[in-house]
């Protein structure tokens, strides 16, 4: 278990396509365990493991739609992920662990259906609604080299924010 440091926004390894798990033995389990331990102590709501330099198809996500709800929501652990069907589309505020100090308005689906490995290998098939569905394409983004910047309107759909604070009202959830 640890936590490990977040790639710099100007990494390369930001930007290029991840490769596929093919082994899911005990290395895999452990880049897990640590993209787990790094989403929470940086207060995310899911990491891509590129953004801690790992260029592999592994996501880990974690979202309480209860926003008053002290629990943290129901953990997602992805590899290979792939989005097989889409629905909708709606613009909303987002921020990235990779992009410290900014936000950004996205469009993007409200609805998607995730096929992918489990941390076993097993086949997982995911339906996500709302901000859920976003993050899962926001993370999914990360493993084919894609931040959101890509993906707005206009540069002025961008603005600045102030670093993540402890119990910030209304703080934009960094993905
Ligand atoms: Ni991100």
């Amino acid at each position: 278990m640890a936590v490990r440091p977040l790639v710099q926004t100007n990494d390369p390894v930001l930007r290029q396509r991840a490769q596929r798990v093919t082994s899911f033995g005990v290395a895999l389990q452990s880049l897990i365990t640590d993209m787990v331990d790094t989403m929470q102590a940086q207060k995310g709501v899911g990491l891509a493991a590129p953004q801690i330099g790992v260029s592999q198809q592994v996501l880990v996500i974690q979202f309480s739609e209860n926003e008053k709800d002290a629990e943290r929501g129901e953990l997602y652990i992805l590899c290979n992920p792939k989005i097989v069907r889409r629905r909708g589309e709606e613009p909303e505020t987002e921020g990235c662990l990779s992009l410290p100090g900014f936000a950004g308005e996205v469009p993007r689906a409200t609805m998607v259906t995730v096929k992918g490995q489990d941390a076993e290998g097993k086949p997982v098939h995911i339906k996500a609604h709302g901000f859920l569905a976003r993050i899962f394409q926001h993370e999914i983004d990360h493993l084919y080299g894609k931040l959101y910047i890509d993906r707005v309107e206009s540069a002025e759909k961008i603005w600045r924010v102030q670093p993540a604070g402890e119990g910030d009202e209304g703080e934009v959830e960094s993905l």
